[in-house]
């Protein structure tokens, strides 16, 4: 059971998730406190329930917060949340899996055209009146090309079915070779990269994949090749991403996540061969709601005494 001060929202999510909360578990909005840093340790001994929308959770916050048993955060990825110190520490985390994965998938394959057919300028060249004068150049094409995704998961998988759909040859790459993925694998991405023309990176961030596409992973790509970003900006090596762009290294890149959101370099923002978007691809409110349903019945769960149902790990869960 939860007591009225044991829920806490650390930052805005959603208006209907706020209303639920409260109405649900008595829960009080931090982020909107005079002086956030100061309530959090007015209440930190009281906190047992900290709901967070993708981070930031490390252990010195942990620390603080004596009597947390659960972090429930908005989102699939928890590359913002220290999840290894929360294990330490007997405490829950929880996401939000499953309920994305076809609006992001939806995302890639409009950033991937929107980059190749150059929706954007088009839309302007229309607008401007410029197709009186003429019509809009020639464009790249997604026709004969084969695309390599990096990170099979859900959202990943996804993405394959849309592209079998289009007709396109895929290879994916990640940890392990996946058992019942008819698509080619390369336990490499500079050699995935060397043999398809677009990449799409959907890999989560955190430990292990920070600046897994480097120069030479965009140089492998090549000059035909076209970069998708859905999954987290520091995956790639922006610096080199801008560098590729500028130098006709790849033809051009869509993308929706970045290294230091919601800050973009204006070196990314002056290239004509980039399609920006404000990392939205679970933006949508039918998909935002489905999110902050699944984190409340995560609480509830919890607040029940059961373990979690989409819990990412911890110990401190009813057998
Ligand atoms: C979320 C995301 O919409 O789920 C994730 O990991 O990156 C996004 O899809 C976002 O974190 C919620 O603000």
């Amino acid at each position: 059971m939860t007591g009225r001060n044991d829920v806490h929202i650390l930052n805005f999510i959603h208006p209907s998730v706020h209303a639920a909360l409260e109405e649900e578990f008595g829960a009080r909005r931090l982020w909107e406190a005079p002086n956030p840093a100061l309530s959090l340790s007015d209440l930190a001994g009281s906190i047992r329930c900290l709901v967070v929308d993708g981070g930031p959770v490390d252990e010195e916050l942990l620390a603080k917060l004596p009597r947390l048993e659960i972090v429930a955060s908005y989102g699939v990825g928890v590359d913002r949340i220290d999840v290894a110190a929360a294990v330490r520490r007997g405490i829950l985390v929880t996401n939000t899996p499953g309920v994305l994965d076809d609006e992001v998938a939806d995302h890639a394959m409009g950033l991937l055209l929107a980059t190749l057919r150059e929706y954007l300028h088009a839309d302007r060249h229309v607008r401007s009146g410029n197709w009186r004068a003429g019509d809009y150049r020639l464009t790249a094409s997604l026709r004969g090309r084969a695309v390599g995704i990096l990170g099979l998961g859900r959202i990943g998988k996804a993405i394959a079915r849309r592209l079998d759909g289009f007709g396109i040859e895929i290879a994916y790459c990640g940890r392990d070779r996946q058992k019942d993925v008819p698509h080619e694998y390369f336990a490499d991405v500079r050699r995935m990269a060397e043999k398809v023309d677009v990449l799409i990176n959907v890999a989560p961030g955190g430990s292990g994949t920070r600046h897994l596409i480097d120069a030479s992973v965009l140089e492998a790509l090549g000059p035909h090749g076209v970069f998708i970003n859905v999954g987290r900006g520091s995956t790639v090596d922006q610096a080199a991403l801008v560098a590729a762009l500028e130098s006709g290294t790849i033809h051009a890149a869509g993308l929706d996540v970045f290294e230091n959101e919601p800050h973009v370099p204006d070196d990314l923002k002056r290239l004509e061969n980039v399609v920006l978007t404000p990392h939205m691809g679970a933006g949508t409110e039918v998909t935002r709601v489905a999110m902050g349903k699944l984190l409340l019945d995560n609480i509830a769960d919890w607040s029940a005494g059961r373990r979690p149902r989409t819990a990412v790990s911890g110990k401190n869960v009813p057998a």
